[in-house]
């Protein structure tokens, strides 16, 4: 991948000391949206990545990972699949509960949206702990669906994430760190 786009996009991604709490350093990737460049440029190289290689679904996990899911989705001219918060999704779903730091959540998918015919990515803007993106690879997993793939713009490399989803038998792509 081409260095100087990345460095547009990582430059692009502001940094927010002590949000939402003492001591937390946040990459605010609604900063990379603002900025038409880096955005399309975002895009852009996770097109060529995946371009030609057999993916038959984008699924996005609420909701970041809708805003670089769903544009990847209509260039690869591919479905796009949201998984959501409970309650949101009208017709019948699934569910799968993770941890969360204090107690747990969980995320929805429609069972009619991912068949067994289905080779899926999943994207989301940032990887942290990983615990959302697992439990939407058991979601895809549970309706028959392959998923191998998983992209990031950013990844947290100190918080497991990368580990955890590798245990999982995935294989992740990261713009930057
Ligand atoms: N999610 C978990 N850690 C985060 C961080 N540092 N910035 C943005 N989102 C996060």
């Amino acid at each position: 991948m081409n260095t100087e786009t990345l460095s547009l996009i990582k430059q692009s991604i502001k940094t927010i000391p002590n949000y939402p709490k003492e001591g937390i350093l946040f990459r605010d990737v609604t900063s990379l949206l603002e900025n038409a460049v880096a955005y399309k440029a975002t895009i852009d190289l996770l097109v060529e990545q995946y371009r030609n290689k057999g993916f038959t679904k984008i699924v996005g996990t609420e909701a970041r990972g809708f805003l670089f899911g769903a544009p990847l989705a209509l260039e690869l001219g591919i479905g796009f699949v949201p998984v959501r918060k409970p309650g949101k999704l009208p017709r019948a779903t699934i569910s799968q509960s993770y941890e969360l730091e204090y107690g747990h959540d969980s995320l929805e998918i429609h069972t009619d949206a991912i068949t067994a015919n289905d080779k899926v990515l999943v994207v989301d803007d940032l990887l942290a702990t990983g615990g959302t993106i697992e439990a939407t690879v058991k979601l895809i997993r549970q309706l028959g669906g392959e998923v191998q793939d998983a992209a990031f713009v950013i990844s947290l490399p100190d918080l497991g994430g990368e580990a955890r989803l590798t245990a999982l038998g995935l294989e992740l792509v990261k713009l930057c760190e």
